[in-house]
Order: structure tokens, then sequence, then C-alpha cells
């Protein structure tokens, strides 16, 4: 008998074909995210599940699936997961490493640019049809070249992020817990304190997992320390930044502006924050291009085959369970 698989929602054929090659393949019929009763309800009796980012997944669905196999989650942060639970119960979790890394840097940068030259308030004026026409005190923007990056996080997409700005010539600081001799060797990065990357960097850029110690890294005191003319760009997870705060810091001006793609409570934002000029706020897209996603699709359904098989999931990361 096949194993039987559940989808939490559609992702790119291209993994859902996978699956099917050797399992029964059931996907969330909606575009939109189970609600839990849903996921508790559709879950049970699968030996398998590939979940996303929007899933709560703990004990308590644990508890609807004891014979699971494993979740593959379709994302590569996987806060949404009590991993540590898992590992106590023996199921492992894994996610998509690697495959979404230049999208997420390409998006970092998108938003890095887009809100320091002001792109999308300038489209909003042409579209309205008041532009007096060429003015030299018009939508002036912060300068880029030769300034400092300051990267909060210098892992996989952290590190892209920096790689991509060398033709700027651009000064790199990076906070981790951990050295990149990478970074070091090949952009002369130097390895700060927190404090000293917020003083002297133009534009911080966000890649830290969500965890304890990095929930809420980001309040009104952090802003404080910053340049009053430095943007601060988000990819990585909303609540990673306190965003009352965040809120109250483009508003006061206490920096220049921020480019967002994640929040602290999706899909809510702060009331307000849609009306602030001096942000730039995607809709948790940085990872959205049709090769990454395809490429997610096909590595959470790789991994879901191999927990099927009880073998050791490729980007397994809770490998203590094997
Ligand atoms: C997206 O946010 C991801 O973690 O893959
Ligand atoms: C995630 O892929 C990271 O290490 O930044």
């Amino acid at each position: 008998m096949k194993p039987k698989v559940y989808v939490t929602r559609m992702v790119p054929q291209a993994g859902i074909d996978l699956l099917k090659e050797e399992c029964e393949v059931e996907v969330n019929p909606e575009d939109r995210p189970l609600t839990r009763e849903e996921l508790l309800h559709n879950i049970k009796g699968k030996d398998g599940v590939l979940c996303l980012l929007t899933d709560r997944i703990d004990a308590e669905v644990y508890d609807t699936v004891p014979e699971i196999k494993g979740f593959a989650n379709y994302a590569v942060g996987y806060d949404n997961i009590d991993v540590e639970e898992a590992t106590r119960r023996g199921i492992p979790i894994s996610n998509t490493p690697d495959v979404l890394t230049d999208a997420t840097a390409e998006m970092a940068w998108a938003l890095l640019f887009a809100v320091s030259r002001r792109v999308v308030e300038s489209d909003s004026h042409m579209r309205s049809g008041q532009w007096p026409g060429w003015g030299p005190l018009q939508f002036l923007g912060g300068d880029l070249s030769g300034k400092t990056l300051g990267i909060v996080g210098a892992g996989r997409i952290g590190t892209a992020m920096a790689l991509k700005s060398s033709g700027f010539k651009m000064e790199v600081l990076y906070y981790d817990t951990q050295s990149n001799p990478k970074l070091e060797s090949s952009l002369n990065a130097r390895k700060v304190e927190l404090s000293e990357l917020l003083a002297k960097s133009d534009f911080v850029s966000v890649h830290t997992p969500l965890l304890e110690e990095t929930r809420h890294l980001f309040t009104l005191d952090t802003f404080k320390k910053m340049k009053p003319t430095a943007y601060l760009i988000n990819t990585s997870r909303g609540p990673v930044i306190k965003e009352a705060d965040l809120y109250t810091a483009l508003q006061e001006e206490y920096i220049a502006g921020a480019g967002l793609d994640v929040y602290e409570n999706e899909p809510e934002l702060t009331p307000g924050m849609e009306k602030l000029k001096n942000i730039v706020i995607t809709p948790h897209t940085a990872s959205a291009t049709v090769g990454a996603r395809t490429a997610m699709a096909t590595k959470a359904a790789r991994n879901l085959l191999a927990m099927l098989k009880s073998q050791k999931a490729p980007d397994c990361v809770n490998p203590e369970v094997y």
C-alpha cells in the first residue's frame, strides 16, 4: 500500500508530482491556510505531512498523528514548528534551505533600493497625474555606494545579501554568534557588537531565524541607536522586530525608513503603518520567484519521501531523531 501524505496548501506542481510517484496525495483544495480544526482533522491517518509556515505544528498536532513519519516544512524558517517536542517523540522535521537563499537576498536588495530611492512613493505620484515635471528637490533619497551595510544574522541569506553588495563598494559589518570567514575574506567584513553595527550602518538588514533570543531583538531602544538617516530591511521573521516600536521610530523619524517583507502578526499590520510614507511593504514574498518556490516544493517533497522510507531526510533539522 502506498503511504498517505497530506499537503496543507497547494505548492508548485513539481513537488506534488514527485510525491504522487510514490504516495497517495491529498492537497487542501482551498487556496487559504487550513483552520486549526481542519488541520487536525485532515492529517488524521496520514503517514507524512508537507506543511507551511502558516501552520502551527505542535504537541496537539503530534497527538493527532501518533504514527506520523515526519513533517516537511515548505520554508527555511521553522519557528512554526515545536521541534523540541517533535524530537522528544522521535518525529523528523525538515526545512528547505539553500534553494531560496538568493531569491530572499535579492528581495532584501529590492526593498533596500525601493525604500531608499522612494520607488513606490514616486510610482504613486506618477500614477496620480500630479507630477509637475522635473524638479531639483523632488524625491531625494538615501545614498548607497560607499555606505555601510550592517548584516544582522550572517547565515546563508545574510551572507548572500552581503556578497551582493560588492558592486557598490560598501563597507560591511555583521553581527552574529559565529564568525563568518567568507565575509571577512571576500569583503573585509568585520564582526561587531550589535550596538556598533547600529551606530555605524546606513542600511541594517535582518537575517536571523526567529528564536527566543532573537524575538524583539529590535525595540525602540535599538532604533534610537541607529543613524537617523539609516534604513532597516527585514526579510527574516516579523517578531524579530517589535513592530509597534518600529512604527513609532518611523513616525518620529528616529530612522529614515524601512523595507519590510515580514510582520509581527501576519497578516495584520500595526494600525497606521499602512499610512507611513517611509516604508515599503511586501506580503512575505521574499522567496516568491518561480525558480525558488519550485525548488522548495521538490525539496520538501524529497525530504518527505525520505522520511516515509525511514531514511534520514536530507534537510532534517532534528537529526537527533535518527
Ligand atoms: C519563508 O519565509 C521561509 O522561511 O522559507
Ligand atoms: C537561512 O537560510 C539562513 O541561514 O539565512
